[in-house]
């Protein structure tokens, strides 16, 4: 097994009969979506029934077997499992490299536990050391929201799909936002959210209720403080 691999065993171990489990979106989380499938047709796992956080990860979710439900039928979901782009000391994380940022905090929010699944290259220090930060915003106007996020401290870059604007599953635009630290996430995100035209932003503050952290020496299980 590789590191996402085996962070992903981790978190399942969490899945029960009868849940209702948020599927997070990434590359890590793929492998716990596949894992899942594959215990209900091995018959270990049964009546689950999955909320995807992106067309990507129902998808995924469809080719492996997990029946689909939407927040509107389950608004209470028992155990998210995701990925994340950077992991702080306090288990502030930075999410939004795959896109799904917006779906993916309305998940956690709604999730009684939301396990973070990541290999030991996204632990940082200090958040922005490794990863822009994913601003989503609405396209119109887009432009005129550069301006004021780079007086926040960043370098705004829109980010493209080949030549054209990348859109998110709710048609919105993402303003990758570098800055070289992000000192204050809570003030940071508060700023964010007064921005007119802002919809949501990368940083979940307070949110991960179990990071599993694979590393060749094993995985760990990092719990807020
Ligand atoms: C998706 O929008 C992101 O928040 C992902 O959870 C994050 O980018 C982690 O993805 P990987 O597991 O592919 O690194």
């Amino acid at each position: 097994m590789n590191l996402k691999e085996l962070a992903a065993a981790q978190a399942i171990e969490w899945v029960e009969n009868g849940m209702v489990i948020g599927l997070g979106t990434g590359s890590t989380t793929r492998y716990a979506i596949e894992m899942i499938g594959k215990r209900l047709r091995d018959g270990t796992l049964r009546d689950i029934i999955g909320v995807p956080t992106s067309s990507g990860s129902a998808k995924l979710a469809r080719e492996a077997g997990i029946p689909l439900t939407t927040l509107q039928e389950h608004a209470l979901i028992d155990l998210t499992i995701d990925g994340a782009d950077e992991v702080s000391p306090d288990l502030t994380l930075i999410k939004g490299q795959g896109g799904a940022l917006l779906h993916e905090k309305i998940v956690a929010r709604a999730s009684r536990r939301e396990i973070i699944i990541v290999d030991d290259s996204k632990l940082v220090p200090v958040l922005g050391s490794r990863s822009p930060l994913a601003v989503e915003v609405i396209p119109f106007g887009w432009g005129t929201y550069l301006g004021t996020l780079r007086d926040l401290g960043c370098e705004p870059i829109l980010r493209l799909r080949g030549a054209e604007p990348y859109l998110t599953d709710e048609g919105n635009y993402i303003v990758d936002c570098h800055f070289a630290h992000i000192d204050d996430p809570m003030k940071l995100e508060r700023e964010l959210n007064l921005i007119p035209g802002v919809v949501e932003n990368g940083l979940f503050i307070g949110l991960a209720s179990l990071v599993y952290v694979a590393a060749e020496s094993g995985v760990r299980e990092l719990r807020p403080q």
